[in-house]
């Protein structure tokens, strides 16, 4: 019998399954993401590479601190975004990385998703944003109709340490009057529509006992911003990026091309 409880199996079997389908002989690069549930795609690479399933060329980029050193424990090799060349020249795709495989805090029923729990999202946005594919994997916990109906940690935004306090204020106020809705969702009534709160909730995330503020692998802040149901998940990631000194925002919108989950019963489901 395994070991591992219900939600570190769903996990696993989802991070097992994604990799399966998309990870042979003919991926070249890998985008690697991070959290815990990737720790088990990396269980997965480690045995598809014993047995001579892997591309012996494989690259594999890191998403973080974390992930940089789960490929090189896995004996991968890693390589940074910036020094890949575009994978298919002519074609006219720009991806340089044939497919990512990443967690997610929450997963809508249009594979739109909440990541940054783990305060990667900036790196993970690039590197998904320079993939022809992003397959995300997550347990039975993250699987929602509407964002924000289960994670109710708040939308994580990665911020400048410069100006924290002020974003910070210009998030809270953010609504029918504010410069930055007038710009992104002109009417009044779509903020309304956009997420449920009448204003954003927001906390600066800090290191257990509020040790103080946690820095991400980029040197920022973390304000986790919380909004309720997100119906609009798309109006929202504008609306949050519009404010100055926010470096990205941990909504991923119309990025994921499958969702695996690792059902509560054991089985594995799918979404595409
Ligand atoms: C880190 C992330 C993670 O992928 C996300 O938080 C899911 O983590 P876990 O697999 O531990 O549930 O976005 O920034």
């Amino acid at each position: 019998m395994s070991s591992l409880n219900l939600v570190e199996q769903s996990k696993r079997s989802a991070a097992f399954a994604a990799v399966d389908k998309h990870v042979g002989p003919s991926v070249r690069v890998l985008g690697i993401g991070s959290g815990s549930t990737v720790v088990y795609a990396a269980e997965r690479l480690v045995e598809l590479k014993l047995q001579n399933k892997l591309n012996p060329e494989l690259l594999c980029v890191p998403t973080s601190f974390q992930s940089k050193l789960l490929i090189i424990e896995a004996g991968l090799r890693a390589s940074d975004l910036d020094d890949l060349p575009e994978l298919d020249p002519g074609s006219g795709s720009y991806a340089s990385i044939d497919v990512t495989i990443d967690g997610a805090d929450e997963v809508d029923a249009e594979l739109n998703a909440i990541k940054g729990g783990g305060g990667a999202h900036l790196r993970e946005k690039l590197v998904a944003n320079a993939s022809k594919k992003l397959v995300l994997i997550a347990d039975y916990r993250k699987n929602s109709e509407v964002l924000g109906e289960k994670w109710d940690k708040g939308v994580p935004v990665e911020v400048s340490p410069l100006a924290w306090s002020t974003i910070k204020r210009q998030l809270e106020r953010l609504g029918p009057k504010s410069r930055a809705q007038t710009a992104v969702l002109p009417a009044a009534e779509s903020v309304a529509a956009a997420f449920e709160f009448s204003h954003p909730v927001v906390v600066l995330r800090q290191a257990v006992r509020k040790a103080g503020p946690v820095v991400t692998d980029n040197g920022n802040f973390i304000l986790d911003v919380s909004l309720g149901k997100i119906h609009d998940p798309l109006a929202v990631e504008q609306l949050l990026k519009m404010v100055p000194g926010v470096i990205e925002v941990g909504l991923f919108c119309n990025m994921a091309a499958e969702a695996w989950f690792g059902n509560e019963d054991g089985s594995i489901a799918c979404r595409v």
